[in-house]
């Protein structure tokens, strides 16, 4: 709109005139003076006008206007230091464009499902704007990184016939007159781009019918996935540290109104500076052994497990080289010790656990055959992914990170459910 400004720029008018649109999120009166909290979907900021300012019938009027009612506001922008945006408006003018009906989400504590019944509504509050904002930047800070890494983004398929990671958790689903799953990992096609265009990576949903009811599991995530030829281990693990370090220093840099919302120990996040402890699955395990916590050789890590482990460091840590058995057929395996992989798990700090999964793949045929096998992966649909190992095949790996994961960690916040404007769940498809 012409003529209006928005909440995020406000301080380039201080002193001017200028109109906002946005709604009303709360007000209070004394009768002459009235307060009014009004948000633009960009910030927040408090709107001050008297009864001189804007007319005794405007005034009444406002003074009743139900929250989340749409307004536009015009006023003087004046600098407040005790704002949370560092400025207010002076109401000269107020327009209501569409009075709300009774607002169902109120100040007092609502329960976590009647939240998520009103996921539409609940996304205005000043938590979720942050948190969604903050989501907004990783993702637009992980896209810097990698596009300008020389990382060419090749998107996979939703629809495939082949599983990537694991026959457990695949939602199935009817393709014509076959059958189909919804892509867990874009991983597959990743390593046959990667042979073509030398780093790729892509960024999309991943759909996993995972019957887990925790606070860091969705059903539908967003995923990004680099993959890099000629890439070892190693170089995957520098990869993934600089850039989880890249998109913490710029959201340290453009989300401190964000982060404050939420009271986020932002020392905490000053501290994720490279270098990472590396530290190897088995040296986890002598860990938990030593901290008391029972934990047999050869088991995946639980989230338990995890929290203890990533709340013994202050950054990130990355741990290397878990058993065969607890990763995917596609993981190479170490040459020095067969019972381990050439994997990487990322754990994010303060007891969040997982946040990056990834390594280096199987480059050999033959072994790679035999791991197909084992899996009782049906060879028919996995042929061309086999075929990459037939002509040219060269040492490679990669990684995904998950956005959520990401998001929960750095916003500080309890559950994963929030990072993600409409969460799917066990249980829960709706809005
Ligand atoms: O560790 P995962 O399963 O690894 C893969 O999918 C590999 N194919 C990635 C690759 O190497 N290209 O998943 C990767 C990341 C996890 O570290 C986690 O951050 C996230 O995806 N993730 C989930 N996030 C939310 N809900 C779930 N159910 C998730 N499962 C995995
Ligand atoms: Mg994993």
């Amino acid at each position: 709109m012409t003529g209006c400004i928005y909440i995020e720029d406000i301080a380039q008018h201080e002193g001017q005139q200028v109109t906002l649109q946005g709604w009303v999120t709360g007000r209070r009166s004394s009768g002459k003076i009235l307060f009014l909290q009004f948000r633009d979907g960009t910030g927040f900021i408090q709107c001050v006008g008297g009864r001189n300012d804007i007319g005794d019938e405007l005034f009444d009027r406002v003074d009743h206007l139900p929250i989340e009612s749409a307004v536009r506001v015009t006023g003087e922008v004046r600098a407040d230091a005790r704002a949370p945006s560092g400025f207010e408006l002076g109401l000269a003018g107020l327009e209501v464009v569409h009075e709300a009906e009774e607002y169902p989400i109120g100040r007092k504590e609502h329960g976590d499902s009647f939240l998520l019944d009103h996921r539409h509504l609940w996304i205005r509050q000043s938590q979720q704007f942050a948190v969604l904002r903050i989501r907004a930047t990783i993702i637009s800070a992980v896209r810097e990184y990698l596009d300008g890494h020389g990382y060419l983004n090749i998107d996979t398929p939703i629809l495939t016939p082949a599983a990537c990671e694991g026959t457990t958790t695949l939602f199935e689903t009817e393709y014509f007159d076959e059958k189909a799953y919804l892509t867990q990992s874009g991983q597959l096609y990743n390593e046959a781009t990667a042979m073509a265009f030398g780093r790729v990576y892509c960024f999309g949903p991943a759909l996993r019918a995972e019957k887990s009811k925790t606070r860091r599991h969705l059903i539908e995530f967003w995923q990004v996935e680099p993959e890099i030829a000629y890439a070892t281990l190693e170089d995957i693990l520098d990869i993934q540290e600089e850039l989880v370090c890249f998109v913490v220093e710029r959201l340290l840099r453009e989300r401190k109104p964000e982060f404050a919302i939420l009271k986020r120990d932002l020392a905490l996040l000053e501290r994720v500076k490279a270098p990472f402890p590396r530290v190897t699955y088995t040296e986890m395990v002598d860990l938990l052994h030593e901290k008391g916590v029972e934990f047999t050789w050869g088991d995946d890590f639980g989230a338990p497990d995890e929290a203890v482990i990533s709340e013994s460091f202050d950054r990130p840590v990355m741990v290397t080289r878990y058993p065969r058995g607890v990763k995917p057929f596609y993981m190479a395996i170490d040459p020095e010790d067969e019972r381990l992989t050439l994997s990487v798990d990322m754990l994010a700090p303060e007891g969040y656990g997982e946040i990056v999964g990834g390594g280096e793949r199987l480059a050999d045929l033959a072994t790679l055959e035999a791991a197909v096998d084992a899996g009782a992966l049906p060879r028919a649909d996995y042929e061309w992914y086999i075929d990459l190992r037939r002509y040219g095949s060269v040492p490679h790996g990669g990684f995904g990170m998950g956005i959520e994961r990401l998001t929960t960690w750095v916003c500080g916040i309890h559950h994963i459910r929030e990072t993600i404007a409409f969460p799917r769940m066990l249980n829960r498809l709706r809005p």
